[in-house]
């Protein structure tokens, strides 16, 4: 195989030797990051496909949603850092701006508001799905099941091809997976269901839904509140990751956006995703105290076993995550306001984080605290239990979620997802009956 990069013109030429098969694969150039090479003619030309396991090198659509700049760590939504949207913004005006890819403001955004939160309720026949499942269920189980039953309800909303039909559905996502969420919290717990309050806004009606009795009064503490929404923005989206790469390619079959999004909380479900919130927590429970941390790190770099430093590491960060550095100054102030002065976890996290920087194993291989590092602290100092981390992070990244799906929907060069493949299994061979075998 010959290559003849043609830098001027943005292009690369390749020969197969021995045959006069050749194509030229043009640099396609983004506003920003990595240019790519456009190798969709590759097979029809050259009868040879890529290998990229994992797609460490491979840029499986165009978007204009969200923008990560690993070696700095700098993560844009729409164009805006991600420090001034947590400071100054809200998770609606953020979800308004994922969705239709500018900042509203006045009457505009207030329709916006509006509209999502007028379909905050479920249909009341699927209060009994939750009753099928045990108690003691993981949320993240009901979560994958309730949202994957949504489509069985809202039949008015499915047609993926009507734009009224996708923006419905959008509001219908956003507002209701954290009724589901709340729900299957309650539910776990044996507390009754608290029905949604629209006239408390987003962040507050998932927080009152989730700490409500029907018995006593309730008003969401604004330190909680403030908390949170900071907490949704950071999680609202992340570009391609594994999550989102499986809705938009269930998506990209036709599939309802209900049953998409079913499948982007399934993936991010496990632990090397948004699991790792939950699991952070378990691993500073297992490690205890600080003068465990190198005993556990020992075991975190011996090839032989499968421990990880959970909430380190990343695909696309080789920096610190922007998102992990604004919940680790959070983390200290949200204790402060929640009045705990000191939090043996949080204490331990900071070690484990310092101990880990300065080590070699760590830095050769860059790996830095991502997300899920600090906001499992956080969410546990606001009361909340660690089965419902990874349900929060789904709660979040519905907004995004749906934005990809929306952007890839919209897209005209869109075509059904189907990777290929290197066969290495048996060439043909003739089958033989059980006694000839
Ligand atoms: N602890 C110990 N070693 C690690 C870690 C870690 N957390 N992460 C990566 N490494 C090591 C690998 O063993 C590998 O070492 P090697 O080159 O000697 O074989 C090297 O670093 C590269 O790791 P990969 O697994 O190839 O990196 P990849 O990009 O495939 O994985 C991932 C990224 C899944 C996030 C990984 O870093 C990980 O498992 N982290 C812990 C789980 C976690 O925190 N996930 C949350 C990610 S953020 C999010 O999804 C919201």
């Amino acid at each position: 195989m010959t290559a003849t990069a043609n830098t001027g013109g943005g292009s690369i030429t390749i020969s197969l030797d021995g045959t006069n098969k050749a194509t030229t694969m043009k640099l396609l150039v983004g506003t920003v990051g990595p240019s790519v090479f456009d190798i969709r003619k590759l097979y029809d030309q050259l009868g040879v496909f890529t290998y990229d396991p994992g797609y460490g090198s491979t840029a499986s659509c165009e978007s204009k949603i969200t923008y990560i700049d690993g070696d700095v760590g700098e993560l844009l939504y729409r164009g805006y850092p991600i420090e001034q949207l947590a400071e100054q913004s809200n998770f609606l005006e953020v979800a308004h701006l994922l969705l239709n890819g500018e900042l509203a403001s006045g009457d505009k955004q207030k329709a916006f508001d509006d509209g999502v939160m007028r379909h905050t309720m479920l249909h009341e026949q699927i209060r009994r799905f939750f009753d099928g499942f045990r108690r003691d269920a993981h949320p993240m189980a009901v979560m994958c099941g309730v949202i994957g039953a949504l489509s069985a309800f809202y039949h008015d909303s499915l047609d993926i091809n009507d734009p009224e039909h996708r923006r419905i559905s959008a509001f219908r996502m956003i507002a209701k997976v954290p009724t589901i969420a709340a729900w299957a919290y309650k539910y776990s717990i044996g507390q009754p269901f608290v029905y949604p309050r629209n006239d408390l806004g987003y962040v507050d009606n998932f927080l009152y839904m989730m700490n409500a009795v029907p018995t006593e009064s309730y008003t969401v503490p604004p330190v909680l509140s403030r908390a949170m929404e900071r907490w949704f923005i950071l999680h609202a989206d992340h570009e391609q990751n594994a999550s989102s790469s499986t809705v938009r390619l269930a998506g990209s079959s036709g599939a309802n956006p209900f049953a998409c999004i079913a499948a982007g909380v399934a993936s991010l479900w496990g632990p090397a995703h948004g699991g790792a919130n939950e699991a952070v927590l378990k691993m500073l429970a297992d490690i205890g105290h600080v003068d465990n941390i190198p005993q556990f790190l020992s075991e975190v770099k011996d090839k032989n076993n499968h421990t990880r430093l959970m909430g380190f590491g990343h695909r696309v960060y080789k920096n610190y995550d922007p998102r992990a550095k604004i919940l680790q100054e959070s983390a200290h102030a949200v204790l402060a306001e929640l009045g705990i002065k000191d939090d043996p976890l949080l204490d331990l996290a900071l070690a484990l984080e310092k101990i880990a920087l300065n080590d070699p194993y760590f830095v050769e291989r860059k790996l830095y605290p991502n997300v899920d590092f600090y906001s499992g602290i956080i969410l546990k100092a606001m009361g909340l239990p660690t089965s419902m981390f990874t349900v929060l992070f789904a709660v979040a990244r519905t907004t995004g979620w749906i934005s990809q799906w929306k952007e890839m929907i919209e897209d005209p060069s869109q075509r059904i997802g189907r990777p290929r493949q290197i066969y290495t299994g048996p060439a043909r061979r003739d089958y033989a009956p059980a006694g000839k075998r």
